[in-house]
Order: structure tokens, then C-alpha cells, then sequence
């Protein structure tokens, strides 16, 4: 195809112009970038312009705009809607970048930045994809672009969006890279996502900071309280003791069970990756499942007291922490916050008053194997990678394809080509070029087995 020569033989421009895109920083989490995301979405907003799209426009909405482009061949084609986020999770802690994190570098054939993968690597690929089929008359069907800036908060606004505009967005598949596959050596294809439910919780002991010398031993210290109610969340079968938690948990057949286990997954690897000598998960599961299967629990951050230089006597009167549950197919967000908001406020001793804060959830999705989507996913790589990708449950959460499901009634075909070692929220985040070009590969012939009758 002639699109794929051209692809190839346009490699240094491809990337130069995700550097200049990394160089934004439309950070969503913190509002001094407000200023940066709006420049990554004009960015964007040009660039599918210059690629020769029919139309695009910055829709503002209560929070980050979205970038809404289409180019409409026949309306009587099959249409591809594809979603992807340009803005990217807070850089910091910056001292632990070997380079800073919007001065994009290449090193040992990665792209070093916050968010070479995560995901404006992988959106823009898209662009760059639609680009070269543009060029060479090779788009064989519709194409409708949805690039949001606030995935990485929750999606509130975009939710809004997309129930206000089901008809702009009819489409016959979604299609989204924002996701990562087993290894270079053996792709896969997303099939499963986690949902998630986000608090924060509040411990309030004594009315003010307290001298632990005059009040220490006899007033409770809320941060020792925390922590107990904290450690009292999983029992030492690594299960989640929050009542009704488990109630609607799918569970996999044994056969289902049997084929995820052929996936190749090497956890001496896995360990000596994180530098850790033993793995720690619930009872009964293996490590793929732990991530791919079951709900989880995990304090993000905890806080309160001195936290200062050297040493300061105090019993503090407040102290914090984020919790976060990883959800599973029918489980719902809201539900599951509800349970252990009321679990966390039930064991709490009567010396402290606990205040809980939803901040935000998502549901699980799974998506079938058995499309025309999923299909030519599949034929695509066997295509570009010369491998049938297998299918996998990933550990990770986008809200919005739970919603995408049931308010446009549609599957997403999750074309990710991420790597865990891209190190994706954490500092060096990084993004192989052989992922990036061989991903605009494949998503071209994406297009061509999708549009084939
Ligand atoms: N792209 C990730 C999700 C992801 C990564 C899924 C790798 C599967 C494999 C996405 O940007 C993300 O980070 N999502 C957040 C959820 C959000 C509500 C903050 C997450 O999973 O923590
Ligand atoms: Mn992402
Ligand atoms: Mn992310």
C-alpha cells in the first residue's frame, strides 16, 4: 500500500511532530496548565486540518474541550469512530526525570516525555495514520475523531458530550490506543478493562493539634486510627472484607480461566522488573488474574501530622487518605463507593468522625471477540507484526468505553500498543519509536479489513 511507504518514508516528521505535541503540558489534574491544554488541543485541532479532514472544531464543554474532527466519504460506508486524550498525568516527582519530562528526547530508540504513550504517542498516531490514507485516495470508509482532555480525571464532561451528541457520533465501531499489549514479540488485543470507584477520606480526632506529651495515651491519634481502619480493609487472604463487595463479582469459567493462562507471562521477569522478590495478591489467583479479573483495594496517598525537617511533638487532629477499588464486569462504580463509604464510617471507633469524599469512578468493560472490529484488529497485526494477537483483560481503567457501551451502544476495539515497561504515570515515562510507526501501520490496515465487505 502506498500509504505504508509514505508512512515509512515520513518517520522523522512524524515524530518531530509528536515532540512539538509533547512539549505542551496539558497536564488535566492541575489548573495552572489550563493555558497548556488549550494550546495541545489546538495543536491537534491544525494538525487535522493539515491532514484534510472535512471539518474540525474545539467543542468547549464545562471542563477541557474536545477536539471533534470528521472527514465523511459516503455516508452509504462503514464508519470509524476513534477516541484517544491529550492530556497527560501530573510529571511529578520532576527530580526523578534523567530529563524533564516536556523536553522530549530520544534515547536507545524511546521517546522519552510524560505522555510519549500515554496517550498523546498513541492518539497521534491516528492523525498521522489518517494522513497518509488521505494522501493516497487509501481511506476505504468514514472517519469521526473524539480527543478529549480530561481522561485522565475522570472524564466527567466528555460523558456529557457524548449523551448530547449520540447522532454527530454514530459510528459502527470505536476505536481507541490507549492500551498495551503482552510484549513486541507477542501482541494482544485489549479485551477487558477495569472500572474504578476513587474517595477520599477525612479522620478528624481532636479539635486542634494537640502537645503529644500533655495529650499523648489519652486522646486517639487519628493517623493511628487510619491506619488501623486501612489495614483492617484486607484480610490475610488478600481479600477485601467490605461487606457486599465481592456480591456481583463475575466470575470466569474454568475454561476461561484456562485460556488466560496461556498467555506468556514470565514472573521472574515481572519481579525483577519491579525489583521486588515476591509478588502479593488475593488467595487463589495467579498475577495476570489479580490484574485482569478481580476488584482490588489500594491506598494511593495518605498524609497528616508533621511532615516537616526534623522532629515536632504533635498529635495531630486530622488525617487523610485516597483509596481507590479496582472494579470488575458488573460491578458498579457508585455502589461499591456507597459500601465502603459506609464500611469505612461503621469501623471507625468512636474517638474520631470520618467524613468520606467520592472523587471519581468508572464501570468495567469487556469487550467481545467475536466482531467485525475485533476481527480486523486481529487481521492487522497479523498483517504489520507478522503475529495473531492474543486477547487480554488489562488492569487498567478508561470510564468513558464503559459509557461509550451503554449510551451509543457500541464496542471498542482497543488497538493499543503500549508497553509496561513505558513506565506510563511514573517518572521517565517513554514510548518505543518501533511502537509508535509500526502502530500507524497497523492501524491503516485496520481501516482496510474493517471496510472490506
Ligand atoms: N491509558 C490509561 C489506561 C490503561 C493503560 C489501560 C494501560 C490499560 C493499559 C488511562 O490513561 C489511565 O491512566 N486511566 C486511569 C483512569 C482515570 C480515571 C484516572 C487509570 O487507569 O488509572
Ligand atoms: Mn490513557
Ligand atoms: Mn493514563
Amino acid at each position: 500500500m502506498k500509504s505504508i511507504d509514505y508512512i515509512l518514508s515520513n518517520k522523522q516528521r512524524y515524530l518531530d511532530e509528536l515532540f512539538e505535541l509533547l512539549r505542551i503540558p496539558s497536564v488535566s489534574a492541575d489548573k495552572k496548565f489550563s493555558g497548556d491544554i488549550r494550546k495541545a488541543a489546538e495543536f491537534i485541532r491544525d494538525k487535522f486540518n493539515e491532514a484534510g479532514v472535512d471539518s474540525v472544531e474545539i467543542h468547549e464543554t464545562d471542563g477541557n474541550p474536545v477536539v471533534y474532527a470528521e472527514k465523511i466519504l459516503d455516508k452509504t460506508l462503514p464508519t470509524v469512530l476513534v477516541y484517544g486524550h491529550y492530556d497527560v498525568q501530573p510529571a511529578d516527582p520532576y527530580e526523578l526525570w534523567d530529563s524533564p519530562p516536556f523536553e522530549p528526547v530520544i534515547k536507545d530508540d524511546r521517546i522519552y516525555a510524560r505522555g510519549a504513550c500515554d496517550d498523546k504517542g498513541q492518539m497521534y498516531m491516528h492523525v498521522k495514520a489518517f494522513e497518509a490514507m488521505i494522501k493516497h485516495d487509501e481511506l476505504p470508509c468514514n472517519v469521526k475523531f473524539m480527543i478529549e482532555g480530561e481522561e485522565e480525571v475522570g472524564s466527567e464532561h466528555l460523558g456529557d458530550f457524548v449523551k448530547a451528541n449520540k447522532e454527530k457520533l454514530a459510528a459502527d465501531v470505536i476505536l481507541v490506543s490507549d492500551t498495551s499489549i503482552l510484549s513486541n514479540d507477542c501482541p494482544s488485543i485489549t479485551v477487558g478493562l477495569r472500572g474504578l470507584s476513587y474517595i477520599e477520606v477525612e479522620v478528624t480526632g481532636p479539635n486542634r493539634d494537640l502537645h503529644s506529651g500533655i495529650y499523648g495515651g489519652a486522646v486517639g491519634n487519628p493517623i493511628n486510627t487510619l491506619c488501623d481502619m486501612v489495614s483492617q480493609l484486607i484480610d490475610d487472604k488478600g481479600h477485601i472484607t467490605v461487606p457486599g463487595f465481592y456480591d456481583k463479582v463475575q466470575d470466569l469459567s474454568e475454561a476461561d480461566r484456562a485460556a488466560m493462562a496461556k498467555a506468556p507471562f514470565d514472573i521472574e521477569m515481572y519481579k525483577k522488573e519491579l525489583d521486588i522478590d515476591d509478588v502479593k495478591g488475593e488467595e487463589g489467583f495467579s498475577t495476570l488474574e489479580r490484574v485482569g479479573i478481580r476488584p482490588t483495594l489500594d491506598v494511593n496517598g495518605i498524609w497528616g501530622g508533621y511532615i516537616g525537617e526534623g522532629a515536632k511533638t504533635v498529635l495531630p487532629s486530622k488525617a487523610y487518605a485516597k483509596i481507590s477499588c479496582r472494579l470488575v464486569p458488573n460491578q458498579d462504580h457508585e455502589e461499591i463507593t456507597e459500601l465502603v463509604a459506609r464500611h469505612l464510617e461503621k469501623i471507625a471507633p468512636k474517638h474520631v468522625k470520618v467524613k468520606v469524599t467520592p472523587l471519581h469512578g468508572g464501570q468495567a468493560a469487556v469487550i467481545p471477540t467475536d466482531s467485525k472490529g475485533y476481527r480486523a484488529a486481529s487481521q492487522a497485526f497479523e498483517k504489520a507484526w507478522g503475529k495473531t494477537p492474543i486477547p487480554m483483560r488489562d488492569g487498567g481503567s478508561i470510564p468513558i468505553v464503559g459509557l461509550f457501551q451503554d449510551v451509543l451502544g457500541l464496542d471498542s476495539i482497543l488497538l493499543g500498543f503500549g508497553l509496561d515497561q513505558d513506565a506510563i504515570h511514573s517518572p521517565n515515562e517513554s514510548y518505543g519509536v518501533f511502537n509508535y510507526m509500526k502502530g500507524i501501520e497497523t492501524i491503516t490496515w485496520f481501516y482496510q479489513f474493517f471496510a472490506k465487505k
